[in-house]
C-alpha cells in the first residue's frame, strides 16, 4: 500500500506563493529556534532549550546526524513513496511520533499545549506520546487525539498504587501503549535552570495528572485546591522511583497494553528488556537533558537495533530535519520521535505550528526518499544505503 505523499506540502507552499501568500512559520530549524526564543518567557525557554551540564551531549545528538550520508540511487522511479509503519499492531501513516514533553502545556500561548499537540496529532495522524507531566489531565489529552493513537508516558512514582492508578487511567482514556521513562527518576544537573532557580513542577506547573488522581489525592491531608503547596511537596516526594531490573516483572504486570522502555542505549539493556517481555525499546538520551558527557543517542542506535533483533525500536534525541528522520530510519529505527522542534512550533503557532513542523519534516523526508531513490523504508535499511562520512 502506498502511503500519503508528504512531499506535496511543498506544492501547497509554492502555489500559495503564486498568490503572494508567504509562509508565516519558519522553514528551517535555526529560524524556528530563534523565533521560539522570542515567543516564550525566559523561564520556559531556558527549561525547554536547556540541557544537562555544558550541553555537549545535547549538541552532539544533533551533530551526530552529520556523520552519515545517504547514497543516491538513480532510475528507481520512486514516484510513490511508502512511509507507513507497523508499530506493535498500530498501522501508522508515517514513522514520526511526538516525543513526550512535560510542560509542553506551558509552551502554548494559551497554556494548554498538551491539548494543542493532541489536536495536531489528530490532524496529521502522527501519534503523540503524552507525558505524565501535563497541564491538562490525560483524559482530556486523549479526547483531543481523535482517531490518532496516543501512548501514555509514565514517570514511575515510588508509590506503586499511584503507578497502577495512572496506568489504569491511561487504559481507560484509550491510550494504546505505555512508555516507561527510565532515565529521569531524578533531575540531571541543568545549569541554565539552576542559574535562575527555575523548576516548573516545583512551581506547581504540569501536575494535573497527579492532582486529578484519586490515589494521589488520598495521600494529602487537604485537597490540592485547598493547599496547592502541600500537593507540590507531596509530588516532589513521590515522583521518582530508581527502578531496577527486578521491577520489570511488576511493570510488565501493570498492563496488557504494549509496554515500551524509554532511555535504552546499551545492547545489554535491550536484551534484558526483551527477556522481560517488553513490546519495544526506545533509544534516547532524553535530548541531552539528563546527563552530559554521554554519547549521542544516534551512535547508540545501531547497537540497540541489532540487540533488539526484530523488536521495534523507537528513537529520539537530536532530530531536527527530514534528513535526520531518514538517517535514523536507515539505521534501523522503527519510528522517530520529534522533541524540541514541535515545542517551538507550538510556541509560535499553536496547533497549526505543530502541524507545520510535522508536515515539513515529513515532506523533506519524503522528497529525499524520492530524489535519492528509496521508495520504501525497507529500501533505506538495505546494505549500502547509508555511509559514514
Ligand atoms: C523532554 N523529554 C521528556 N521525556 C519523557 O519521557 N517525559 C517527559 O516528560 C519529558 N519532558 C521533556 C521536556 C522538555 C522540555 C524536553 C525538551 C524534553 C524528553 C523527550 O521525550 C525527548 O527524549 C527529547 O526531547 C529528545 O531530544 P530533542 O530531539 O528534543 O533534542
Amino acid at each position: 500500500m502506498a502511503g500519503q505523499q508528504f512531499g506535496d506540502y511543498q506544492n501547497e507552499i509554492y502555489f500559495d506563493g503564486l498568490f503572494g501568500v508567504q509562509p508565516t512559520l519558519p522553514m528551517t530549524f535555526a529560524d524556528l529556534e530563534t523565533r521560539a526564543r522570542a515567543a516564550l518567557s525566559p523561564s520556559v525557554w531556558s527549561y525547554v532549550a536547556g540541557g544537562a551540564g555544558d550541553e555537549r551531549t545535547q549538541r552532539a545528538n544533533a551533530s551526530a546526524f552529520e556523520g552519515w550520508g545517504l547514497v543516491p540511487r538513480m532510475m528507481v522511479g520512486a514516484r510513490q513513496r511508502d512511509l507507513t509503519v507497523d508499530l506493535f499492531g498500530l498501522r501508522l501513516p508515517s514513522p514520526l511520533f511526538l516525543a513526550p514533553i512535560g510542560v509542553i502545556g506551558l509552551c502554548a500561548q494559551d497554556g494548554h499545549g498538551d491539548l494543542a499537540a493532541a489536536r495536531a496529532a489528530a490532524r496529521t495522524g502522527v501519534p503523540m506520546v503524552a507525558s505524565t507531566l501535563s497541564v491538562d489531565p490525560m483524559e482530556q489529552v486523549a479526547d483531543r487525539l481523535g482517531d490518532t493513537p496516543g501512548l501514555f508516558q509514565l514517570y514511575t512514582p515510588t508509590d506503586r498504587a499511584l503507578a497502577e492508578s495512572l496506568v489504569r487511567r491511561a487504559e481507560g482514556a484509550g491510550f494504546r501503549g505505555i512508555v516507561i521513562t527510565l532515565d529521569t527518576w531524578l533531575t540531571g544537573w541543568r545549569p541554565r535552570d539552576l542559574a535562575t532557580g527555575n523548576f516548573p513542577q516545583l512551581r506547581g506547573h504540569a501536575l494535573a495528572n497527579y492532582t486529578s488522581d484519586p490515589v494521589f489525592r488520598a495521600r494529602l491531608a487537604k485537597t490540592p485546591e485547598e493547599d496547592p503547596r502541600a500537593a507540590v511537596l507531596e509530588w516532589a516526594g513521590v515522583f521518582g522511583n530508581p527502578l531496577t531490573w527486578d521491577d520489570l516483572p511488576w511493570l510488565r504486570s501493570l498492563t496488557d497494553l504494549p509496554l515500551v522502555l524509554k532511555g535504552i542505549c546499551h545492547p545489554e539493556d535491550v536484551r534484558r528488556a526483551r527477556d522481560g517481555g517488553v513490546d519495544a525499546v526506545y533509544c534516547s538520551n532524553h535530548g541531552g537533558r539528563q546527563a552530559d558527557g554521554g554519547l549521542p543517542a544516534l551512535d547508540a542506535l545501531p547497537g540497540v537495533v541489532e540487540a533488539a533483533d526484530g523488536l521495534p525500536v523507537l528513537f529520539d534525541s537530536g532530530v531536527r530535519t527530514g534528513a535526520d528522520v531518514v538517517k535514523a530510519l536507515a539505521l534501523g529505527a522503527t519510528a522517530v520521535g520529534v522533541g524540541r522542534p514541535y515545542a517551538y512550533g507550538l510556541a509560535l503557532g499553536g496547533e497549526d505550528g505543530v502541524v507545520h513542523v510535522l508536515r515539513s519534516l515529513l515532506a523533506e523526508a519524503d522528497l529525499l526518499m524520492a530524489v535519492d531513490g528509496y521508495p520504501a523504508l525497507a529500501d533505506l535499511r538495505a546494505d549500502g544505503a547509508l555511509r559514514r562520512l
